[in-house]
Order: structure tokens, then C-alpha cells, then sequence
């Protein structure tokens, strides 16, 4: 069985796909770090700059790339190791949340990673979530959930998260860093964000990570 997760940027998705497929026993995709690990190593390894990040970026780099990195989910949580080094934590930075969505809008990008993920899912019962899961990954999923908040909450969270790392953000700065990521990510012309048709759309803007947990169980069970 596959349940995709999508939503905006802080929405809790990873979350509540990670605490879901714990309390199921699924498999755990997460599809965000595919991409945030690929924009880490263009930049970290290949020397490409922001700009290049859409205009430099091909097919032999992304193969050389993805080809190097191996996914791994076990229960403390799902790991990206590059050339046998867990790069993981790398890849939650302000820096990296823009480049992945810089390389998310590019179609042979898209392609590579969606194979890789398909690859990955075959035989397993999993939970995914990312942007466009449920509409082009995986468009027969059994269950389609579209997880948002209103921007103000999503931003204390971002806010909030950052904190965990050091880096202290003002709420106006953390308004503005979701907001631009989120616009970024509807509009772009490839595998946008968007709602399944077939979504159970669910809003925790005011539900704790447990009531949220529990408005997806009661739709699964
Ligand atoms: O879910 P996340 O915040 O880790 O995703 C980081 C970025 O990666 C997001 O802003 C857009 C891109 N992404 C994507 O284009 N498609 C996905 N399925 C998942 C993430």
C-alpha cells in the first residue's frame, strides 16, 4: 500500500509521514531529501553556484550524483549516505531549503529522482511526502493526504526549527523564507506543489503532531 503526504513548505509532513509509517510499519520515503541532497552536492562537490543550479545543471552530473548516494530508513529516521558518509545532517540548512526547490523545477531532475524513488517503493508498503507524490510520482496511491497550516504557524515552525540548528531568524524573516520556498514551489511549470484531485486534505494549523497523527489514522483505519 502506498499513502503519499504533499504540502508547503513546514507543514509538518515529515513529521507525521515518519510517525505514520512507524505506527504502520511502513517504509518511510522521504522524497525532499532526494533533492536537497542532489543541490547539496552540486554545490559542495561540482562547484556550481545558485544561478547555475538552473542553467548549468545536466544529466551527467545528476547521474553522477544520485548514483553515489544511498538512501537508507530505519527507526531513527531516514538518512541520505554520500560515498559511505551520512550527509544527512548537511541538508536541513537555509541554504540547502533553496536549492533543493532551485533543482526541484528542473524536468531531467525530476526524472532521475522519480525513477530512483519508484525503484526504491517497489514491493514495500510506504509512506511518501514531497510535493507532487500523490499527483505524478505515485498518481494510484491508495490514500492521498494534502498537509497544510496557515503561514503564520508554518513559520514559528521554521522559525523554530532553525533555532534547534543555531541560527536565530526573526518571525518577519521566517514569514519570508516560507512564503518565497512555497510561491517558488506552486508556481513552477514543472511537478508543481499541488492538491491530488483525490486528496484528504487536512489543516493542523491548530492540531498537535499526536491530533494530527489521529485525523490520518481515522481515514486509514
Ligand atoms: O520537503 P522538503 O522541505 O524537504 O523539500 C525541499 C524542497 O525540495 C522543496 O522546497 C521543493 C523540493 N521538492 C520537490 O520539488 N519535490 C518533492 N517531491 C519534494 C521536494
Amino acid at each position: 500500500m502506498i499513502i503519499t503526504i504533499d504540502g508547503p513548505s513546514a507543514s509538518g509532513k515529515s513529521t507525521i509521514a515518519h510517525a505514520l509509517a512507524k505506527r504502520l510499519n511502513f517504509y518511510y520515503l522521504d522524497s525532499g531529501l532526494f533533492y536537497r541532497a542532489l543541490g547539496y552536492l552540486l554545490v559542495s562537490q561540482a562547484g556550481y553556484t545558485v544561478p547555475d543550479l538552473a542553467s548549468r545543471i545536466n544529466d551527467k552530473d545528476i547521474n553522477y550524483y544520485t548514483s553515489r548516494c544511498n538512501y537508507v530508513y530505519d527507526q531513527a529516521g531516514a538518512h541520505i549516505f554520500y560515498e559511505e558518509e551520512d550527509i544527512t545532517p548537511c541538508l536541513k540548512t537555509k541554504d540547502v531549503d533553496l536549492y533543493a526547490s532551485l533543482i526541484g523545477g528542473t524536468p531531467n531532475v525530476r526524472l532521475g529522482l522519480e525513477a530512483y524513488m519508484r525503484i526504491l517503493a517497489q514491493d514495500k508498503n510506504l509512506v511518501i511526502d514531497g510535493r507532487d507524490t500523490g499527483t505524478i510520482v505515485f498518481p494510484n496511491a491508495e490514500y492521498k493526504f494534502f498537509l497544510t497550516a496557515s503561514l503564520a504557524v508554518r513559520a514559528v515552525r521554521w522559525q523554530v526549527d532553525q533555532g534547534k540548528k543555531g541560527i536565530i531568524v526573526t518571525l518577519e524573516q521566517a514569514e519570508h523564507a516560507v512564503k518565497t520556498r512555497d510561491d517558488r514551489d506552486w508556481a513552477r511549470p514543472v511537478a508543481p506543489l499541488a492538491i491530488p484531485k483525490d486528496a484528504h486534505i487536512i489543516d493542523n494549523t491548530n492540531l498537535s503532531q499526536e491530533q494530527t497523527l489521529q485525523e490520518f489514522l481515522k481515514i486509514i483505519t
